[in-house]
């Protein structure tokens, strides 16, 4: 909890309408609750206090209408969609968790920053395997902003004539800049698809390194989020253009069970989602793994007329979806 005199002078300005004073002693508030690491509450309070639809002032549907398009083909180049998970949806390391919120409070607080020449970080890579949370963080991080979240097409983006490839890339950051927004290059590295010797990395890096360079020259007021399954393609040149780099790894125990508790959150179950003999059952699986297996038993409990979810449907599902791995693996 906050000091006295803290409480006092946040009070105090609230009584006298004094907002300056107001907003100052509310972010010292802020500050020292996340000093103690209450960082939910503190998140929260920022919500509060700078609103999170403030900074997104473009309706949804007008933005959808002005997305630019692929000039050959007609394709959208971009998936504009409301954000709707919040943080409290996703599970990550200590220090994901800790980079994402200092990327949130740099955003709240940008014009603190830039009255002292400084700007957000606004050029973040995701990397590792599949279904680990990239795409979803990125959802994430546009709810929390109160952004839209607008994810690149990279098939849209790529194209079989020489040089379109780069102008559509040129238009997708161009518009970016214009409006805020998170968005996400989701498979950046998928770029390189553009040649059928895509397999070569000398190709894979030039292409990816001609979507650095844009990256280089870009001013503007969006978030933009690279995302790759690739990170040993990528080179230390790579590396240093990002302001912050967050590693996606499977879930750990401790993170397994913070899991659960939150994809059966208002399910009835048998077991403990803390129980050893549970949380063993999903080791090394992804978090998208895991949501897989928790559905498929889920469905088993309500189609068998039972109301409690128990380890017998966890182990049928886990049994379920070990089949279709193998199928699709022989496929
Ligand atoms: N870290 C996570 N915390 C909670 N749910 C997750 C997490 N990672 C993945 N999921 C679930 O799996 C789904 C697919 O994950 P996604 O974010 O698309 O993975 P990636 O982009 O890394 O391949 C998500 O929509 C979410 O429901
Ligand atoms: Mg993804």
């Amino acid at each position: 909890m906050a000091s006295g005199q803290l409480l006092r002078q946040l009070i105090r300005s609230g009584a006298e309408g004094n907002l300056e004073a107001f907003k100052k002693a509310s972010e010292e508030v802020i500050r020292e609750e996340r000093e103690k690491h209450h960082y939910l509450l503190a998140s929260d309070l920022e919500k509060i206090l700078y609103g999170r639809t403030s900074v997104s002032s473009q309706p949804l549907v007008s933005l959808v209408k002005s997305v630019p398009s692929d000039k050959e083909r007609g394709l959208p180049l971009l998936h504009i969609r409301e954000p709707l998970r919040r943080m409290e949806d996703l599970v990550l390391s200590d220090d994901n968790r800790s980079l994402l919120e200092e990327v949130l409070q740099e955003h709240h607080r940008q014009e603190v920053l830039k009255t002292h020449g400084l700007a957000p970080a606004d050029r973040l890579l995701f990397c590792g395997p599949p279904g680990c949370g990239k795409t979803l963080t990125a959802e994430v991080l546009a709810s929390e902003l109160g952004l839209p979240l607008a994810i690149v097409r990279i098939d849209s983006v790529v194209s079989s004539y020489l040089g379109e490839t780069a102008a559509n890339l040129r238009q997708v950051l161009d518009f970016v800049a214009s409006v805020p927004m998170v968005a996400l290059f989701d498979e950046f590295d998928a770029l390189a698809k553009e040649r059928a010797d895509a397999a070569d990395h000398g190709e894979l890096k030039r292409v990816v390194n001609a979507f650095l360079q844009l990256l280089d020259a870009y001013h503007g007021r969006s978030l933009l989020v690279a995302a790759t399954n690739h990170e040993t393609i990528l080179d230390a040149a790579v590396w240093r253009r990002f302001d912050e780099i967050l590693l996606f790894e499977p879930p750990n125990l401790e993170q397994l069970k913070k899991l659960l508790a939150c994809k059966l959150r208002g399910l009835r179950r048998e077991f403990d989602v803390e129980s050893n003999d549970v949380i063993k059952l999903f080791k090394g699986m992804s978090h998208a793994d895991v949501e897989r297996v928790l559905r498929r038993s889920a469905k088993e409990m309500v189609l068998s007329g039972q109301e409690f979810l128990n380890e017998r449907h966890l182990q049928s599902a886990i049994r379920r979806e070990d089949a279709r791995r193998h199928r699709m693996q022989r496929g």
